[in-house]
Order: structure tokens, then sequence, then C-alpha cells
């Protein structure tokens, strides 16, 4: 298995509170790796560090043997908070062809919408294309934004807390499509029924990190069904 993420020895402060603390972690190609722990554990923090938007206090991180800076271009990310003007005139079109901005490119290519419909498509809503913003619903606005994330044609996703504002249902469905996608995926939930799709490693943040590989098997009932119970006793005695 090919090593795709190298974080070795992370940590970070903001002034003297230490916000993460000695994290070692290493993800292959393919890996999906669902982070969970508290609010405020650090774990956006964690993920804006992979994507070079901070810098660590000391340790290292390295993306295919590059520094998360130079790797950006090869990560699509969906943020915790993506802030719209509502009364923004752009269309869902228009929002998925951001993934396609480059430096310096001054207009969009024939390829680039095709690129763009094509991860409409994928996500399931090619058929709101013309939609204003503040014509979806939560749900909708989350595959967009994942669309958008896609059309960069990205080697790794990272996606944070990309389901807090939708229901269970639709939920489960943006699951299920992650789970068809190939790319290297890092998800940040405090959802834990995100393991019931897909996952092959759970990092457990709150400022250190805790790693548990091959949940899925571990606690997947054969009839599907999913103890939480479990899965706390599990994160338990890999705190020990
Ligand atoms: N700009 C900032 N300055 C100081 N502290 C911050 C800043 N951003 C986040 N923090 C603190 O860092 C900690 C981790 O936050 P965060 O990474 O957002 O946690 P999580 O995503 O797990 O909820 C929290 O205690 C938060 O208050
Ligand atoms: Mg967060």
């Amino acid at each position: 298995m090919k090593k795709q993420i190298e974080v070795n020895h992370l940590s970070f402060s903001y002034h003297d509170t230490t916000i993460l603390d000695d994290i070692t972690l290493h993800i292959n190609q393919g890996d999906y790796v669902a982070i969970i722990g508290p609010n405020g554990g650090g774990k956006t923090t964690f993920v804006r560090l992979l994507l070079g938007l901070r810098e660590a206090t000391s340790g290292t991180i390295m993306i295919a043997k590059q520094t998360p800076k130079k790797a950006r271009n090869t990560i699509g990310y969906l943020p915790q908070y993506v802030n719209f003007n509502m009364d923004m005139p752009i269309n869902v079109m228009e929002i998925v062809l951001q993934g396609r901005m480059q430096k310096d490119k001054l207009f969009y290519t024939k390829e680039d919408r095709e690129i763009a419909l094509a991860q409409l498509e994928k996500m399931q809503v090619s058929h709101l294309k013309e939609r204003k913003i503040k014509e979806l619903s939560g749900g909708q606005r989350q595959r967009v934004l994942l669309a958008r994330a896609l059309a960069k044609e990205p080697t790794i996703l990272i996606l944070d807390e990309p389901t807090a504002s939708i229901d269970l249902e639709g939920q489960k469905e943006i699951y299920a499509l992650l789970k068809s996608l190939p790319q290297t995926k890092i998800v940040v939930s405090h959802d834990i029924n995100i393991l019931f799709e897909g996952v092959n490693k759970v990092a457990h943040i709150n400022k250190k990190l805790h790693l548990h590989e091959g949940v899925s098997e571990t606690i997947r009932k054969n009839d599907g069904h999913f103890c939480e119970m479990e899965l706390l006793d599990i994160l338990k005695e890999n705190h020990v």
C-alpha cells in the first residue's frame, strides 16, 4: 500500500494553548479515514494544517512527499462553514466551476464545463444546475459543494463535517455517495454513524490522536446493526 500522507509528531498551539499534541498519523492511498472527537478537540485545526492553511508549531506533514502548501492543488476540500451570500445571483453550475479555477486563468473551457457537469451528475444533482444557492435544501447544497471539491479532480478529499445540518436520511445518502468515490478520503464527523459506510481508519482527536484501524470489520454485526457502545469500548481500549 502506498503511503500518501505522513504526519509525524505534529503539534500546534495558539499562543500558549496547545491545540494538537504530538500527532502521528500515516494515511495510505485509498484509505477512508473518519476523524471524530468532541467539539473544540482540534479536528478542524488538524485539517487546516493538512491543507497548509496553518503552520505546524512543531513536527512535519508530507503529502505525496510534498509540503501541504505545494500539495494543495491535489486536495478537494469542503470546509466546515461555507458562508454564502444568499443574495448572490450565482447558480449551481457556476459554484461547481469554481473548482476548476486556477491562478491566471481567465475563462472556463468547454472541458471545465463538462467536468463540472459530470461531478454534479455523480452527486445526483445535475438537474439543479440552473438553481440559485438560496433555492437549495441543506442536503442539496452540500452535494453541490462536494461536486465543486470533486471538479478539481483531486486525489485526496478532505471534508469537514459535510452532513452537519442534514437529516438522517440525507446523511446516509451522502455517505453512500462518498463510499463510491475512489479518492483517499478524510472525513470529519462527530456523528459516528459515518462508520457504517466503508471507513477503514478512525482517528479520535482531542488534543491527542488515538487511531483505530479496521473498525468497520470489528464492529459491523452480521445483520448490519451498529453498536455505539462497542465502538466507544474499542476507542477506550485504544486510549490505554
Ligand atoms: N483562531 C483561533 N485562535 C485561538 N484559538 C482558536 C482559534 N481557532 C480555534 N481555536 C481553538 O482551538 C481549539 C480547537 O478548535 P477546532 O479545531 O475548531 O476544533 P473542532 O473542529 O474539533 O471542533 C478550540 O479550543 C478553539 O477554541
Ligand atoms: Mg470543527
